[in-house]
């Protein structure tokens, strides 16, 4: 990672540090606790947000609840840590990385330990290897996914896959990234990204700060830019990406992609293989539904309708594998039939 990148989230030593994203791009606020319940609070209010990130943050929770709990037994604190993981297991109901995260973080605990010492010390290297591999996995998929980018592309992309939304490096923007430091010349297209505007906020912020060139639209004006020529690809993240090829990220990807496909313009998912849920089918995913005062009001300040009137906001949605040109993981990019690639690629 260079200088330019922010950590959006660190251990620093039993305690937990991240940067409150809701403030971005406004003001740099870091926010830090040794309380696993206010970092809970910090990723349902989505201080913390992204798929990476929220797994990473839930992680370093239960080596929160491990380093400060008072209890001098192995069991009782056993109990305690499964608490913690359920409590974190009811933050956010989409990105499967969080429960990839609780997952390995519920296996480590339940292994046999002679002493309390033992298991905190083994909760808390296990959320630092989570972290750890999030950096260098995305690094990876840095390398993997430049290749697809040609010398002077324009790429679109959605929402934030970037420093903010992971460990570091990010997911589609640390491809963009990663193509910009090999000497390619790419500029963005940034969607603003209704109604949390990470695209707007978070998109710009960073590659602003990496000197990146980028252009702000909204959401509406995809299909304009896309008829006019303006995009060679797009490269958005994902939440949780099905076997069967299905991407579930961000509200509005969907659109994109199928305006994509109308354009004859590649649509790309970048994830870390954490993000591929090998379990579940396209009609058992939850998709969020947030807050309606989000759609009612910009940044929950000022009302842009009548008070009251019924909304919908689903936090995400559902591109089917046939708008997708290819998936780029760590381990490389699958292509169409996604369930034999993708198997694959898991070792599965
Ligand atoms: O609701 P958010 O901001 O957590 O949603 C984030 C996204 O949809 C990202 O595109 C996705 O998590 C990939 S982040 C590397």
């Amino acid at each position: 990672m260079s200088g330019s990148e922010v950590k959006a989230i660190e251990w620093l030593d039993g305690r937990v540090r991240w940067l409150n994203t809701l403030k971005i791009p406004w003001e740099e606020e870091y926010i830090e606790t040794e309380d696993y319940e206010r970092l809970a609070q910090a990723i349902e209010a989505m201080e913390i947000r992204g798929a990476p990130a929220i797994g990473v943050a839930a992680a370093f929770g239960v080596a929160l609840a491990a380093v400060h709990s008072k209890s001098n037994d192995v069991e009782t604190l056993k109990l305690e840590l499964l608490k913690a993981i359920e409590r974190f297991s009811k933050t956010r109901p989409t990105a499967v990385n969080l429960f990839w995260a609780l997952d390995r973080m519920r296996a480590v605990v339940l292994r046999t330990y002679g002493d309390v010492d033992g298991l905190r010390a083994s909760v808390v290297k296990e959320a630092l290897t989570i972290y750890e591999e999030d950096i260098k996995t995305n690094l990876r998929i840095g390398e993997v996914g430049s290749e697809l980018i040609e010398d002077g592309d324009t790429i679109l992309t959605h929402c934030n896959a970037g420093s903010l939304a992971t460990a570091g490096f990010g997911t589609a923007l640390g491809v963009v990234r990663a193509a910009w430091r090999s000497g390619k010349k790419v500029k963005v297209i940034a969607t603003e990204t209704r109604p949390l505007l990470q695209g707007a906020r978070l998109t710009v912020w960073e590659l602003v700060k990496e000197g990146i060139p980028v252009t702000l639209i909204s959401d509406n004006m995809v299909g304009y830019v896309m008829s006019k020529g303006l995009v060679n690809k797009v490269f958005v993240g994902a939440d949780r990406i099905l076997m069967d090829g299905h991407v579930i990220n961000k509200i509005g990807t969907y659109t994109i992609a199928v305006l994509a496909n109308r354009h004859k313009v590649p649509f790309y998912a970048v994830a870390p293989t954490s993000t591929i849920d090998p379990h579940r089918r396209v009609e058992e995913v939850v998709i969020e539904e947030r807050n309606p005062d989000e759609v009612r009001k910009v940044l929950g300040k000022i009302l842009i309708t009548v008070k009251d009137v019924p909304v919908m906001n689903p936090a995400f949605d559902i591109t089917p594998p046939e708008l997708v040109e290819g998936i780029v993981t760590e381990k490389g990019v699958a292509r169409k039939p996604y369930r034999e690639t993708l198997r694959k690629l898991l070792g599965l």
